[in-house]
C-alpha cells in the first residue's frame, strides 16, 4: 500500500510498504541512501541467530528542497528520514543498533538530536554511561529513560544520551531527525555490551522490558513523555522539517546545546518508573 506522509513530513514524501520503497517530490533533492543490514546488527541483539531479514532499515540522508535554502549549507543542520519494516529480532522487537553522539570542539555537552515520528509508532530508549567506550563490567550507567513518539511527535534526544529507536508495532515506522551535520555518531561499546541495559521482548505475558544480564550494575527505568517545546521550534502541528527549514534559528540548540540545556530538557516530562524483569 502507498502511504502518503507528505502532509505530516513538509514535502512531498510517499511510501510504499509492501516494496519499502520511498518517492520524493520532484522539489525535493535526492537523498543519500543507506541500509543497516542483519549482519551489522546481530552484535546488538538478545538473539544472535534469530532469523532476521537482511535488510532492516533504510535511511535517506542530507534532504532538503531544491528551491529553498539548503540548511546542510547554511546552518550545518541535516534532516533525515529513516524507515523501519516491522520485522522481529528473534524474541526483540526491531532496532537500531544504538549510538552516542560527541560533544563539540568548545566541550561541554554532547550534541543532541530531534526526532519525528511520519508514520507508525517508536520507542526510544536512551541511556547516559560514565565513559562510552568503558567495557560492559565496567561501564557504570548512570540513567536509563524510555520515550514513546506518535505521528506530529517531535522527540528530543538530550545530550550525552546513547540511544536505541525500537520499532514496536507490526507495521513500518518512518520518523525524521534534524540533527548537527558537524560530528559522526559513535558506537563506544555497545557492541561489546551486546546492546543497551534493557531489551524490549514480545514474552508469553505480552510485550516486556528484561535486563541485558552483561550489565552489572542498572539504574530504574524511568518514562518520559514527550512535550512540545516552541522555543526549540517543536510543535507538534509543524512538520518537523519545515520548522527547521523556515526557521534554522530555532535549531540553534543542536549546534549549541550548552546555551540550551534547561528548555531541551523541559521536551521530556518524567512521569514514573518502568516495571522490568530477569531475562527467563
Ligand atoms: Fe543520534
Amino acid at each position: 500500500m502507498i502511504q502518503n506522509l507528505s502532509e505530516v513530513t513538509g514535502f512531498t514524501c510517499l511510501f510504499d510498504d509492501t516494496a519499502h520503497h520511498a518517492i520524493f517530490g520532484s522539489e525535493v533533492r535526492a537523498p543519500m541512501y543507506g541500509v543497516r543490514t542483519a549482519e551489522e546488527m546481530r552484535k546488538v541483539l538478545l538473539d544472535r541467530d534469530a532469523d532476521i531479514p537482511a535488510i532492516v532499515y533504510w535511511m535517506m540522508r542530507d534532504l532538503g528542497l531544491k528551491n529553498a535554502p539548503y540548511r546542510k549549507e547554511t546552518h550545518d543542520l541535516r534532516f533525515d528520514i529513516s524507515y523501519f519494516i516491522p520485522a522481529m529480532f528473534g524474541r526483540e522487537y526491531l532496532k537500531t543498533s544504538g549510538h552516542y553522539h560527541p560533544a563539540p570542539p568548545a566541550g561541554g555537552p554532547a550534541y543532541p538530536e530531534v526526532y519525528g515520528v511520519l508514520s507508525g509508532k517508536a520507542i526510544y530508549l536512551l541511556q547516559k554511561v560514565n565513559c562510552i567506550e568503558a567495557a560492559v563490567d565496567e561501564v557504570v550507567v548512570e540513567d536509563c529513560i524510555i520515550v514513546e513518539g506518535n505521528p506530529g511527535d517531535k522527540i528530543i534526544m538530550p545530550p550525552d544520551y546513547g540511544h536505541v529507536t525500537i520499532n514496536p508495532l507490526p507495521e513500518p515506522l518512518v520518523m525524521a531527525n534534524w540533527v548537527s551535520d558537524r560530528f559522526s555518531s559513535q558506537y563506544g561499546a555497545v557492541e561489546q555490551a551486546r546492546g543497551f541495559p534493557y531489551y524490549r521482548i514480545e514474552a508469553d505475558a505480552g510485550p516486556r522490558w528484561v535486563n541485558n544480564p552483561r550489565y552489572t550494575k542498572v539504574p530504574v527505568l524511568r518514562t518520559a513523555r514527550v512535550k512540545e517545546v516552541p522555543e526549540l521550534g517543536l510543535t507538534k502541528d509543524v512538520p518537523l522539517f519545515t520548522a527547521g527549514q523556515e526557521h534554522p534559528e530555532l535549531m540553534d540548540w543542536l549546534n549549541n546545546p550548552a546555551d540550551y540545556m534547561d528548555a531541551i530538557w523541559s521536551g521530556l516530562e518524567i512521569i514514573g518508573e518502568q516495571q522490568t524483569f530477569e531475562l527467563d
